[in-house]
């Protein structure tokens, strides 16, 4: 492999995300992602559904068949596939679908692989589609297929590929065609929002791994607040840690309550961002309903970070609705506005 493709694949030890999030959070991601299905809180269907892949493929001596993990940011996609790779004692070789720009440089990611690898492709709503349709023979039957030459004398020569496992993730299932969608023969499986309890034990365990010691209804704030998403759990906890270092306190509720203020994020987990989602539609939009990209245009956001970062939790608080002819406030909305 070229020093250029090397680049684009990072295995299971350097693993990088390709996330919107600073370096602090990735770190913060690392060390506190859980090393065995134990450790994993929640999800229960998910894992349920998994193991028993992952037990029949061992049983038959064959790589899991290929998989996808979709649902918002933070929720678990990346840990779910590193897990994997811990569980079956694969390696894991990590790229990104921006990161493979060329179909080259899918060509040579595939045909470095050792049989049984698991190749992870987060972002895979950003594979181009050429780049696509050489994937589709390979997770089908194992094959790469090369055309060379243009034109009338341009043929196909078909590599043969090691075995391997796909798992991909994205924030984005509708973005991907049917076709691709469909040959995750092992599974698609959606990443539901945690529940308070679910993050208490998160947060717990976080917080061991800290070394900090937090008052139980200090955990139970943290959860409250933390948008069901374990990624904002930990960055919570780590936010409230600060605090109560520098105060010399013990985190306790009354410094969580402060961490929160300063950072915005009110009872219900909601950011500035959030709320200014939630009044422009209801002050300038008159409560809608409001096209995604006008509301993109009068937040300065870009129309997928709404889809993928504010509007998932959102809708599941029932903040917003979406409808046909666009995105309105719910009367639960007016009453956390005070209107
Ligand atoms: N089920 C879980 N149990 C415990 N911790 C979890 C769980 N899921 C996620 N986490 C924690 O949350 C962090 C974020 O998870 P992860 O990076 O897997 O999210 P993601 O779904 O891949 O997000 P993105 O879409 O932004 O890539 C992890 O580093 C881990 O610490
Ligand atoms: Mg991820």
């Amino acid at each position: 492999m070229s020093s250029k493709n090397e680049k684009k694949l990072t295995d299971s030890r350097n693993s990088q995300e390709t996330s919107p999030i600073n370096s602090d959070e990735k770190f913060l991601d690392q060390t506190l992602r859980p090393n065995s299905w134990a450790e994993y809180i929640g999800q229960k269907n998910i894992k349920d559904n998994l193991k028993i892949l992952l037990k029949a493929a061992e049983q038959r001596k064959h790589p899991p068949e290929h998989l996808l993990f979709y649902g918002p940011p933070g929720l678990g996609k990346t840990t779910l596939a590193n897990l994997i790779a811990k569980e079956t004692r694969t390696q894991l070789k990590s790229t990104s679908g921006p990161a493979i720009e060329k179909v080259g440089d899918l060509a040579a990611i595939l045909t470095n692989l050792s049989p049984g690898d698991i190749l992870f492709i987060d972002e895979i709503h950003r594979l181009n589609k050429t780049i696509e349709e050489v994937l589709y023979p390979a997770m089908e039957n194992g094959s790469l297929d090369i055309i060379i030459g243009k034109g009338p004398s341009a043929r196909t020569i078909q590599l043969d590929l090691p075995p391997f496992t796909l798992i991909a993730a994205t924030t984005r299932i509708a973005m991907l065609s049917a076709p691709l969608r469909s040959r995750f023969s092992g599974g698609v499986f959606k990443l539901e929002f945690y529940s308070d309890e679910e993050i208490e034990k998160i947060i717990e365990r976080s917080a061991k791994i800290l070394g900090v010691e937090i008052e139980n209804e200090a955990k139970t704030e943290i959860a409250k607040r933390s948008r069901s998403t374990p990624r904002t759990a930990n960055y919570l906890l780590k936010r409230g840690r600060d605090l109560a270092q520098v105060r010399e306190k013990n985190l306790t509720n009354d410094i969580v309550k402060e961490a929160l203020n300063m950072l915005n994020i009110d009872e219900l987990g909601l950011n500035s961002e959030d709320r200014a989602m939630l009044t422009i539609i209801e002050d300038k939009f008159k409560g809608g309903p409001v096209g995604l990209n006008t509301l993109a245009a009068a937040l300065s956001e870009e129309q997928a970070t709404i889809e993928d970062v504010y509007e998932p939790y959102l809708l599941k608080l029932g903040l917003i609705e979406r409808t046909p002819r666009g995105r309105t406030v719910t009367d639960r909305a007016r009453r956390h506005l005070n209107r």
